[in-house]
C-alpha cells in the first residue's frame, strides 16, 4: 500500500440506512438518500448541487430525491447492460453517498490515507452484484473486499462456530448459518420481505380503513419504527395523520400487527430449512444460537414467535439479539478489515479527487 496511513472502514450500505465503522473510531449512518436541487432556485437555497440523507429527506419538495439501492441491490443492477444511463447514474449515486460518508470519516480528509473498506451485500448477491460493488467503491476508496452482511454480523459477534444469524433489514432478510468456515452457497438464504414490504402493507391497510387520510409511506414507516409489534396483548396504537388537512388520530393496531406478522412466514420456512438440512450431530448447536440482527429485529415480540414457531416444529429453538442493530454489520465488517490478509484484498484504481468526482456526476446527470 501506498499512502502511509491506512483507514480501515466497515461499510453497509443499505437499502434504507448507510453504516460505516472506521478504525479512528468514527461510527455514523444516514438514510440512505441522496438528492439533487430541482431548479436554480432551490440548488441557490441550499448552496449546494447535493444534499444526502436526513438533509434530504426534510427537504424532499425542492429536491429530486434518490434511493439507490432496492430489495438490498443497486437499482438497475440486474441488467446493466439493457438500462445503462439508468445503471450509471445510479451506481453514481451510491457513490456519492459513499464519499459523503468517507468525508466524514476522514474529516474532509480522504487523500491523507489509504482507504480499505469491506463492504457488506446481501447474503446471495451474484456475481454481477459483487462487480457493482466494486463499481461504486471504485475512485473512492483504495482497497476493497465484499462479504455478504450476516457474515460481517457474525464475525464481529465473533460467532463463528454454530450460530444461525438472522438480518432483517429494509429490502431483504438474509439468513447465514456458521459453522467456523466462510459459509457457502447453500449456508445462506436471502428473502426480499423485509422492512420495505411491512411498510407496502402498511399503507394498503390504513388506505383501505381510512380511504379519507392522507399520508405518505415514510409517515407510516417512522411511526412503524416506534411502534412495531407482533404480540397479540398490549396498548391500542394510535397514528395522527390528516383528514382534509386536521389532524386526526386513528386506530391502526390491527393493521400494524397484520403487517409486521407478514415476514414471519418465509422466515420461520428459512429457519427451518438452515437447519434441516444441517448436520444432524450439530443442528442442536444451531438452534442455540438464533441471533437476530438489522433495523426489523427491533419488533417486539418477534423473538418470542420465532422461538414458539421453533419449539413447535423443531422441537427447541433460542433467539436473541444482537445488542447494536445499526451497527452490527459495519463494526463485523471492519473487524474483517483489519484481519484480512493483503492477498484477500482487490485494489482499485487510485481514488479520483473531489473535482473529477462532480465533474463525473455532473456528466452522468446530462
Ligand atoms: N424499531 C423498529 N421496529 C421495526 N422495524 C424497524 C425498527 N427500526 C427500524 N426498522 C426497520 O428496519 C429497516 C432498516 O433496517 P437496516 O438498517 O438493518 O436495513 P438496511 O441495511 O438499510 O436494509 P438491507 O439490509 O435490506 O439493505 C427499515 O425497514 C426500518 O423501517
Ligand atoms: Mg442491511
Amino acid at each position: 500500500m501506498t499512502k502511509q496511513k491506512v483507514l480501515n472502514i466497515g461499510i453497509d450500505l443499505g437499502t434504507s440506512r448507510s453504516v460505516i465503522a472506521c478504525d479512528n473510531g468514527v461510527r455514523t449512518f444516514i438514510p440512505s438518500y441522496v438528492g439533487f436541487p430541482k431548479d436554480t432556485v432551490s440548488r441557490k437555497f441550499f448552496g449546494k448541487d447535493i444534499l444526502f440523507g436526513d438533509e434530504a429527506l426534510k427537504n424532499k419538495p425542492a429536491l429530486e430525491l434518490h434511493r439507490p439501492f432496492d430489495k438490498g441491490v443497486l437499482k438497475f443492477s440486474d441488467d446493466p447492460e439493457k438500462t445503462v444511463k439508468d445503471y450509471k447514474f445510479t451506481v453514481n449515486c451510491a457513490k456519492q453517498l459513499l464519499t459523503h460518508l468517507v468525508s466524514l470519516a476522514t474529516n474532509g480528509e480522504p487523500g491523507e490515507y489509504s482507504l480499505r473498506g469491506v463492504v457488506g451485500t446481501p447474503a446471495l448477491a451474484s456475481r454481477k452484484n459483487k462487480q457493482t460493488m466494486m463499481d461504486i467503491c471504485e475512485g473512492v476508496l483504495d482497497y476493497v473486499l465484499v462479504a455478504s452482511e450476516p457474515f460481517c454480523v457474525a464475525y464481529g459477534l465473533n460467532l463463528l462456530g454454530s450460530a444461525l444469524i438472522i438480518d432483517i433489514g429494509a429490502g431483504t432478510v438474509d439468513m447465514c448459518r456458521m459453522h467456523g468456515t466462510v459459509p457457502a452457497e447453500d449456508d445462506q438464504i436471502t428473502l426480499t420481505k423485509g422492512g420495505d414490504h411491512i411498510d407496502g402493507i402498511f399503507f394498503d391497510l390504513v388506505k383501505s380503513k381510512y380511504p379519507e387520510a392522507n399520508f405518505t409511506t415514510n409517515m407510516l414507516k417512522k411511526f412503524k419504527e416506534e411502534n412495531a409489534t407482533i404480540t397479540g396483548k398490549g396498548e391500542e396504537l394510535f397514528i395522527t395523520l390528516p383528514i382534509n388537512g386536521k389532524p386526526t388520530e386513528l386506530n391502526v393496531t390491527e393493521e400494524i400487527k397484520a403487517a409486521c406478522r407478514t415476514i414471519v412466514p418465509d422466515l420461520v420456512e428459512g429457519i427451518g430449512k438452515l437447519i434441516s438440512t444441517y448436520d444432524p450431530e450439530f443442528q442442536d448447536d444451531l438452534k442455540q444460537n438464533v441471533i437476530l440482527a438489522g433495523g426489523g429485529s427491533q419488533m417486539i415480540g418477534l423473538r418470542k414467535e420465532i422461538e414458539d414457531h421453533m419449539r413447535k416444529h423443531l422441537g427447541y429453538g433460542r433467539v436473541s439479539r444482537v445488542e447494536e442493530p445499526v451497527y452490527a454489520g459495519a463494526n463485523g465488517a471492519l473487524l474483517l478489515c483489519r484481519d484480512m490478509p493483503e492477498e484477500y484484498w482487490t485494489e482499485l484504481r487510485p481514488a479520483a479527487t473531489a473535482t473529477q468526482k462532480v465533474a463525473a456526476m455532473a456528466a452522468v446527470k446530462g
